[in-house]
């Protein structure tokens, strides 16, 4: 098969395609035929040498996919050869196949053509785990996305507002901030221009958010724990800004709140099977329905995974960016 690798940690042009030897299911796995990955910027992090396979993972880049199922290992009872799925990877999604434990598949959700779902997995599975599984965002609270119209950010504002969440938001333009309303975001900043602490406080009669969702980790963590409310949960999922900070404990004290770090590429194959099935169970009706719906920017052909890379980069994309296996 053909893989996208990383010959030499460096910018996007050192990624290139090589001959892989084709996958072969053990037990408990499935091969698929990849249809389409997407972009992450852990992707990017990975092709600069900072942020290396999990051990036993592919050393092909790619966190997500969609595509069909090419075969089934020993054992495996709800797949079966051509059906068309979405999957959670810990490697490998820019490749024409990819194995995979058969926890970490997903059905497509009804209405979403196979290239799209490949936009999902990621995204779904990180915001329905860490905003909702383990902060428990509900309905009458309030949730701060930084970063909405990325990726994730895109897919929070819809999921949490489905739900019935107030939502606020943090994005660097207009434009990107006019998208964030379209998907349902109440309260938008422009974090360029002004300090989301005293728009979000000011538009929540000084309570600020129950929940937030945060990318930048070290240079927001002492205005997010000013954010939050009383018993609010900070998660930080990303680390745009840096990973070390200071920390008032006295203010968290105070307020009773949390902070939140994780990550879900380290996490064992059984908590990513426990994810992906409840985010069928309660995320994919309202993907079917139309509630929430993938937000793709552009899609490119694996060949050009060093475009796709370079798009993610300059963050001149809303939603995500596909990477399409030309055959
Ligand atoms: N922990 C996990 O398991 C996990 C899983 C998936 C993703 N992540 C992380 O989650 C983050 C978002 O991922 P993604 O796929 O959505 O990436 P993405 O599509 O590149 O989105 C990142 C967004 O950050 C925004 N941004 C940059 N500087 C900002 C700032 N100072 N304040 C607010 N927003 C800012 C960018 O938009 P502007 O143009 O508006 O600046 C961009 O839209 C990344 O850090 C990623 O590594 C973590």
């Amino acid at each position: 098969m053909r893989a996208v690798v990383v010959t030499e940690p460096g910018g996007p042009e050192a990624l290139t395609l090589a001959e892989r030897p084709d996958p072969e299911p053990g037990p408990g796995e499935v091969v698929l035929d990849v249809v389409a990955s997407a972009v992450n910027r852990a992707d990017l992090l990975q092709r600069q040498g900072f942020y290396p396979p999990p051990p036993g993972a592919s050393d092909v880049l790619g966190l997500e996919c969609s595509g069909v199922v090419a075969a089934v290992g020993p054992g495996v009872e709800r797949w079966q050869v051509g059906d068309e799925v979405c999957a959670l990877l810990a490697g490998g999604g820019y490749a024409e196949k990819v194995l995979v434990p058969e926890g970490q598949l997903m059905a497509v959700p009804d209405g979403i053509d196979l290239v799209e779902a490949a936009a999902l997995p990621e995204v779904a599975c990180t915001v329905w785990s860490n905003v909702f599984m383990t902060a428990g965002l509900r309905p009458d609270e309030t949730l701060l996305v930084h970063g909405g119209a990325g990726g994730i950010g895109t897919f929070a504002i819809q999921l949490a507002h489905a739900l019935g969440t107030r939502v606020a938001t943090t994005a660097g333009s207009e434009e990107k901030l006019a998208v964030c309303r379209d998907l349902g975001a109440d309260i938008t900043v422009n974090y360029r221009e002004a300090d989301f602490v005293e728009v979000v406080k000011g538009a929540t009669d000084g309570r600020g958010a129950d929940v937030v969702l945060d990318n930048m980790g070290a240079t927001y963590l002492e205005r997010n724990v000013d954010v939050l409310a009383t018993e609010g949960r900070l998660v930080v999922i990303g680390m745009q800004g840096g990973s070390k900070a200071e920390l008032d404990l006295g203010k968290l004290m105070r307020k009773r709140g949390a902070v939140i770090a994780a990550t879900l590429r380290a996490r064992p194959t059984e908590d990513k099977a426990t994810i992906c099935a409840s985010v069928e169970e309660h995320v994919w009706p309202l993907v079917a329905d139309g509630h929430v719906r993938p937000v793709v920017h552009t899609r490119l052909p694996l060949s050009d995974a060093a475009g796709a890379h370079r798009v993610v980069e300059e963050s001149s994309h809303v939603g995500k960016v596909l990477l399409v296996v030309e055959r």
